[in-house]
């Protein structure tokens, strides 16, 4: 039987053993996939005994995601451009590496939340690994504009001046102001800051908030809570980080054995199950 799993430090609670056991069932696939907790600095050891075991692919979480790249001998471009690596999969000697998880959000918030992202103003707020993984695959939903606004300013800057090509070539205007310069309101605003996990304060206006105005971390469970409260408050739609992590897991299984899930169905399930 085909091996997976999910590799990183912690993934105790990490509910992609569910979610892929249930995409394999769905389409009748023979595999299975178990959780590895990979010990500091021993990332490339623990693939490397997890390919000798006869493992055929692995998803890569916190604090991995930027250390896979080196083991790659094909890199996509979404990955690099990402600059971190949540899916790998094995074929002989080779090592295909990917990023899944713009596209994971690119897709809960077109197909699950039912919003358009083409030509309309988003905001992303914060310019750390998890706001690098998806400004590529946002891009290229081609909205007008994304604003990447960051407490440390230049982290933004750095960061759009990394996808100013393809932005470019998608027609987007890109900008990274500072903080208190963004007032203007947004149809969709993502959060990809750790603020909400430290319980502090979203670090932008609420102002931002449309009504309707569509507001999703990142995140899910009590991490998203403050952002979505908040987002709530002030007459937005909130929208957590669970159906970017069903998304994404769909698409890596799709990587790996060339099937898509019905993933908005374990969606459902998924969050029946957490109710
Ligand atoms: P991740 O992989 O989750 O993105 P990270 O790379 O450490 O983690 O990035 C964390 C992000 O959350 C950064 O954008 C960080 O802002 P800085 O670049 O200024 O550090 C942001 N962040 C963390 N705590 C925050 C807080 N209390 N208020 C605002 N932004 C915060």
């Amino acid at each position: 039987m085909d091996k997976y799993c999910v590799m990183g430090n912690p993934v105790e609670h990490s509910k992609s053993p569910w979610i892929h056991a249930r995409f394999a069932q769905l389409t009748g696939q023979d595999m299975e996939y178990g959780k590895r907790l990979v010990a500091t600095n021993t990332f490339a050891s623990t693939v490397r005994a997890f390919r000798a075991e006869g493992g055929k692919g692995c998803n890569i979480t916190v604090p991995f995601k930027f250390e896979a790249a080196p083991l790659a001998t094909t890199l996509t471009a979404r990955a690099e451009l990402a600059g971190a690596v949540n899916t790998l999969r094995f074929d002989g000697d080779d090592v295909f590496a990917d990023n899944t998880d713009g596209i994971g959000l690119v897709a809960d918030l077109t197909r699950n939340a039912g919003i358009k992202l083409a030509r309309v103003d988003v905001l992303l707020i914060g310019a750390g690994g998890a706001a690098a993984g998806v400004l590529g695959p946002l891009i290229e939903a081609r909205p007008r504009s994304i604003v990447v606004a960051n407490r440390t300013q230049a982290k933004a800057g750095v960061l759009i001046e990394r996808h100013a090509e393809l932005a470019a070539m998608h027609n987007v205007r890109l900008a990274a102001p500072e903080l208190h310069e963004v007032r203007d309101g947004f149809e969709v605003v993502i959060n990809a800051t750790a603020s909400s996990l430290a319980g502090e304060a979203v670090p932008v206006s609420p102002e931002v908030l449309m009504r309707g105005t569509l507001a999703c971390d990142l995140m899910y469970g009590p991490a998203a809570q403050g952002f979505m409260d908040w987002a709530s408050q002030h007459g937005a739609i909130a929208r957590d980080g669970l159906g970017m992590l069903v998304e994404q897991a769909a698409e890596a299984f799709a990587v790996w054995r060339g099937v898509r899930p019905p993933s908005a169905q374990v969606l459902a399930e998924l969050r029946a199950a957490l109710a």
